[in-house]
This record gives C-alpha cells, sequence and structure tokens, in this order.
C-alpha cells in the first residue's frame, strides 16, 4: 500500500532500496512550511482559472492552514513511505480535505517548479538572517577599532614587520570584507526574488494559471522568463553557496590573526574565558577553539560549494533527479554559518589588546626604512637611491645589532651625504602613521574618517 504519485503507471511500488535512496525528507522537511504557502498560492490561482470553486477554495485553504499548524507543532510530521516533503504534505493534505479536494491541487504543477521556488524563499530568508549575523560580528570589529584610536602595531606582509599601522585600521581592514558579504547577499537577492512556480515540469503550465500572481503571493518580485531555466538551473543556489563559502573564509583569515596573536610569541590579545578553552591535562592551557572552528568550518564552506558545482557540471536540461542534491549542501552552509556567526562575534567584542607590547613591537624589524626612503624623496633624491640609502642603513644596524633611531649623524653622514639628522622626525611610529594620509591611509585623520564610514554603511546594510 505504497502511497506513490505515479500509481497509474505501474503495477507495483519501488524497491526497498529504491525507496531508501530516493527519500529526502530527512532533509527538504525544513521546506515543509513554504510549501504549504506555495500550496495556499497555487489554490488561489487554481480558483482563480475556474478550476476551484468559492467552496473548493475555501475548503482547501482551511485544511491547509490545519495542515500548517499541524506541520508548525510537530503533529504532522512525514513517515517512511514519503518520499519528499511534497509527497508528505499531499498525504497530510489528504488527510484533512479528502481525496477529492485534495486531489485537485496537483493540478497545473510539478515537484520540479515546487521545489525551485521553495529553496529560493528558503534561502532568501536565511540570507537575511546570515547577513545580521555577520553584521554582528562587523560591529564587534569596528567596536574595538573605535575603542583604540591610538593604538598602534606592526603592520605585515609575507608575516614580517613590514610598516606600523593603527590596530584600527587593522580591525576595519576584516570589517570591510564582511561588509562586502553582506553587500553579496543583497544583490544576490534581486536574482532570487524571481519565482520558478507555474514551470510545471519544464514546459509551464496548459491550465491558464498565472505564475506572476503565485510570484506576488510568495514575495518574489517576478516569475521566471524561461520554465525550462525555472526548473533546471540552480546558479542561484550555487551564488548563494559561493557567498557562505566566501563569509567563510573572511572568518577564517580574521580567526587566523587571531590565534596567531593569542600566541605567547606574539601576545598581542587576550581571550576572555568566555570564549576559550582549557586543556584537559594542561591546567595552563587557554585554547583559541573558536578561532580555529571558524578557520576549520571555512574548509567544510568551501567543500560544499565545490560539490554543487560538481553535482550541476554535467547536467542537460531540463530537470534531473541529481538536482535534489542541491539542497544539503546550502543547508549545511547556514546551519554552519548560524552556529559560527555568534561565537566569532562574541570572541571579537570580548577581545582585550596588550596595546604597551604592540607599541613596543611596531618599530622593531625595521619597520621605518620605508620612511627613511620616503623622506629622502621629499629631500628631492630619487627613490632607486632613496630606496638604496635606507636599505644600507638598515644593513649597518642589523651588522651592529641596533635600531635604525639608533644610528649616530656621523654614521648617517657615512652612509649618505643626503642623511642629516633631521631624518630622525620620521623616525618614529607615530610620525610614520601621522604621514600615511592619503584617502584609505593608516593616518589618524583618515582612520577616524573611515570609522565614521563603516558606521554608516553597517547601519545601512
Ligand atoms: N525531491 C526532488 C528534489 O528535491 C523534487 C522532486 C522531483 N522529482 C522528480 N522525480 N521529478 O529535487
Amino acid at each position: 500500500s505504497h502511497l506513490s504519485l505515479w500509481g497509474g503507471r505501474f503495477a507495483g511500488g519501488p524497491a526497498d532500496a529504491l525507496a531508501a535512496l530516493s527519500r529526502s525528507t530527512h532533509f527538504d522537511w525544513r521546506l515543509a512550511r513554504y510549501d504549504v504557502a506555495g500550496s495556499r498560492a497555487h489554490s488561489r490561482v487554481l480558483h482563480r482559472a475556474g478550476l476551484l470553486d468559492d467552496d473548493e477554495l475555501a475548503g482547501m485553504l482551511a485544511a491547509l492552514d490545519r495542515l500548517d499548524a499541524d506541520v508548525a507543532s510537530g503533529a504532522f510530521a512525514p513517515g517512511a513511505d514519503d518520499e519528499d516533503v511534497h509527497t508528505a504534505l499531499e498525504r497530510g493534505l489528504i488527510e484533512r480535505a479528502g481525496a477529492h479536494l485534495g486531489g485537485k491541487l496537483r493540478a497545473g504543477r510539478s515537484r520540479n517548479d515546487q521545489i525551485a521556488t521553495l529553496v529560493r524563499m528558503y534561502l532568501r530568508d536565511s540570507a537575511r538572517e546570515l547577513a545580521n549575523g555577520v553584521l554582528d560580528v562587523v560591529d564587534a570589529l569596528i567596536t574595538q577599532a573605535a575603542d583604540h584610536p591610538d593604538a598602534v602595531m606592526p603592520g605585515r606582509t609575507h608575516l614580517q614587520h613590514a610598516q606600523p599601522v593603527l590596530l584600527a585600521h587593522h580591525l576595519l581592514a576584516h570589517a570591510w570584507p564582511l561588509m562586502r558579504d553582506v553587500q553579496r547577499w543583497v544583490d544576490w537577492d534581486s536574482r532570487a526574488a524571481v519565482s520558478p512556480y507555474g514551470s510545471g515540469a519544464l514546459a509551464g503550465s496548459s491550465l491558464g494559471l498565472d505564475p506572476d500572481a503565485v510570484a506576488a503571493d510568495l514575495g518574489f518580485d517576478a516569475s521566471v522568463e524561461n520554465s525550462i531555466d525555472g526548473t533546471a538551473s540552480r546558479d542561484v543556489v550555487a551564488e548563494f553557496a559561493f557567498v557562505v563559502a566566501m563569509t567563510g573564509v573572511d572568518l577564517s583569515r580574521l580567526s587566523e590573526e587571531v590565534i596567531l596573536w593569542a600566541t605567547k610569541e606574539f601576545g598581542f590579545v587576550r581571550l576572555d574565558d568566555a570564549y576559550s578553552t582549557g586543556s584537559s591535562i594542561m591546567p595552563q592551557k587557554k585554547n583559541p577553539d573558536v578561532a580555529e572552528l571558524a578557520r576549520g568550518k571555512a574548509g567544510r564552506l568551501i567543500g560544499d560549494l565545490s560539490g554543487l558545482l560538481a553535482t550541476l557540471k554535467g547536467l542537460p536540461l531540463a530537470y534531473n533527479r541529481d538536482l535534489q542534491e542541491d539542497k544539503e549542501p546550502v543547508f549545511d552552509g547556514v546551519d554552519t554559518l548560524e552556529l559560527l556567526l555568534p561565537a566569532v562575534a562574541g570572541m571579537v567584542a570580548t577581545l582585550t589588546f596588550d596595546t604597551g607590547r604592540m607599541a613596543a613591537l611596531a618599530p622593531q624589524g625595521f619597520s621605518l626604512a620605508t620612511d627613511i626612503a620616503e623622506w629622502l624623496v621629499r629631500e628631492g633624491v630619487p627613490f632607486r637611491v632613496a630606496h638604496e640609502v635606507a636599505g644600507s642603513c638598515v644593513r649597518v644596524c642589523e651588522e651592529q645589532g641596533k635600531e635604525l633611531w639608533d644610528l649616530t649623524d656621523d654614521e648617517l653622514a657615512g652612509i649618505s651625504e643626503h642623511l642629516t639628522p633631521a631624518v630622525r622626525e620620521v623616525l618614529s611610529v607615530e610620525g610614520s602613521i601621522a604621514s600615511r594620509d592619503g584617502h584609505g591611509g593608516t593616518a589618524p585623520v583618515r582612520v577616524v574618517e573611515q570609522l565614521a564610514r563603516a558606521g554608516a554603511l553597517s547601519a545601512d546594510l
């Protein structure tokens, strides 16, 4: 007595092995309430096309309301014989509306256009929630930046000391990519806001149903221009998975720095007890597990995206059952980011910076050598020469085991006639940072403006 959607053509039910392989209710059930919403909208266009009379529409909507309430409360759930969310809900509808009325709803739609629509509805809601979670991380970064307006640190390239920067400038450099991830979701939504409902199996519907009415009913801006595209494409799903993966990568790069900064060797930050873990054997340990899990889960999110793209790669038009594999990767992405974002936001918000240590390290490793070269350029020396002179300063200091500002007047003059004692003006971290005052630079005046712009954008998103 397998309840199947295609009984007419088949003499028997599916083999157990096929049924087990086919079943998707353990993951697609999270779309159930979207499917009920789709069914309400579909009932209304059936009514408008004259395929349900007034009483039938009222009966259908009432049964769908009861079904929706039972899905929400858990009173109705998929059974072992239900292949997917659509099959289960059709059974639930028939149980509530009777076989005659319940059997009318399937006219003019297919699970192919249904599932393509439900995934978009679910992802649009998820994108809004995830974007808010990302903005919480952004706000934590902006608040830390605002709380440390004067703190300096060694800026690095190749992980080597490069030039001193403001801590606030560095923290905001993590906020901007995360805000772009949110912008990506906003932009993505304009493509996701197009409804495939009404595409049918692939060719559209012959029953005079209005896809635009369903689209509007379900909060979409429009319905698809092409029913084959509507049922066969998953680029919008893959693009969502990309933004999830990119967000994961951005969180991972931030996390990698927190992990480094929390080491004894860096000693830049202390993690709050609430956002670090101990060791079961080593009593002294305080581990950056939030950051490590963020770094680790980024790999998983990249896998979700790559797996989905691999599923899509060889598919001919239109619907193929392979497309059922589109859902788990994005569901995993949503679940993973929903766990990760509050933890990363809390970790960032509760970091304590050792600004004294960061300031002491900022000028080390000859990070002011560029400032000597640029001072010489302002004195009219060609940069090629200036670079060489500054390099000689570094070599002399390295040989003598001292820092650039320890060079005597005679030593400076010995390296180059252009190196007068006045060069010492730029041999300070504050001087170096203040001099980088072009738009986007690390000078305090610019970073104050940047902070205001970052705050305004994040409030706007
Ligand atoms: N469960 C399928 C999916 O997730 C939708 C059903 C379409 N099945 C079919 N045999 N046409 O893609």
